[in-house]
């Protein structure tokens, strides 16, 4: 994903700005790493290359919007190399809350241990699998205060019932006002073919998420929601379909990107 932003964040009409994403290409890989990269992640990389660049700044956007609308916490949920906690500019008082396991959050921060995040960024080492509301609160979230949440590159790789359980316990920790941004790509035969591509644990990564409409799975758990396809959302953006979900490509499939909302107390 780092790899994916660093290209884009090297184009004269770049979606947003990521100068942290090269840092991380760097530090895993050295110079160059796309150069030589197999092949087969070429493959994957043009079906979802411009789907990264959309969705990171449908992002950008959502939870700045969250943002300057009352939500003082962030989590980042899976945050990976999410540099947004640097990058954006978040109202005074805003907390970051990146949850991610050990190893790649200690990765992460020795990369950018010279760079000044431009809000209070909180790490919160654990595996999603376990009890990270906990984890979370004993990092000092807060969950009476309203929170914009980010469902960003995981969905795809939960079981229909594991999605539900992730949404539920974020909804059980967010107040009137809160906010969950989401992407959502079920599997198509084209992204499994590029996946067996590269790797068979990469071809197994994908579960597919949440099952049908993604705005009802959303009203289900009681927040309204705006779902559009990504492929409308590139086209305001001023960029064609991503190649993964552009219907005259043969074994494409749908993808979404979303916004949940909690209504704030009259
Ligand atoms: C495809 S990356 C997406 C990262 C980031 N959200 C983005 O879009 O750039 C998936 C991330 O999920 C994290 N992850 C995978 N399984 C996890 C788990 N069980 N608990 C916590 N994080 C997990 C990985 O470490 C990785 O950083």
């Amino acid at each position: 994903m780092a790899a994916i932003r660093a290209m884009e964040d090297s184009r004269a009409d770049r979606l947003f700005r990521d100068p942290y994403a090269e840092r991380f290409v760097q530090a895993a890989g050295g110079d160059g790493y796309w150069d030589t990269a197999p092949t087969a992640w070429a493959g994957f990389v043009a079906l979802m290359g411009e789907e990264v660049a959309v969705r990171t700044r449908y992002f950008d956007e959502e939870l700045l919007r969250a943002a300057a609308d009352g939500c003082e916490q962030v989590v980042l949920l899976a945050a990976g190399m999410d540099a947004r906690a640097y990058r954006l500019s978040w109202p005074e008082y805003t907390r970051v809350f990146e949850i991610d396991v050990a190893e790649v959050l200690a990765f992460k921060s020795a990369v950018l241990k010279d760079a000044e995040p431009a809000c209070e960024r909180v790490e919160v080492a654990t595996d999603l699998r376990l009890d990270w509301p906990l984890a979370l609160r004993e990092a000092g979230f807060v969950p009476g205060v309203p929170t914009a949440w980010l469902i960003e590159g995981i969905l795809y790789a939960l079981t229909p019932e594991a999605a539900d359980g992730l949404l539920a316990r974020v909804t059980s920790l967010s107040a009137p006002g809160s906010v969950v941004a989401f992407e959502h790509v079920p599997d198509s035969p084209a992204l499994r073919a590029a996946r067996q591509a590269i790797s068979a644990e990469m071809a197994n990564i994908w579960f597919g998420g949440p099952e049908g409409e993604p705005g009802l799975w959303l009203r289900r758990h009681g927040w309204t929601s705006q779902v559009r396809d990504i492929s409308k959302v590139a086209a305001a953006y001023g960029r064609p379909v991503p190649a993964a979900f552009d219907p005259s490509r043969e074994g494409s499939g749908p993808g979404w990107l979303g916004t949940g909302r909690l209504a704030k107390p009259e």
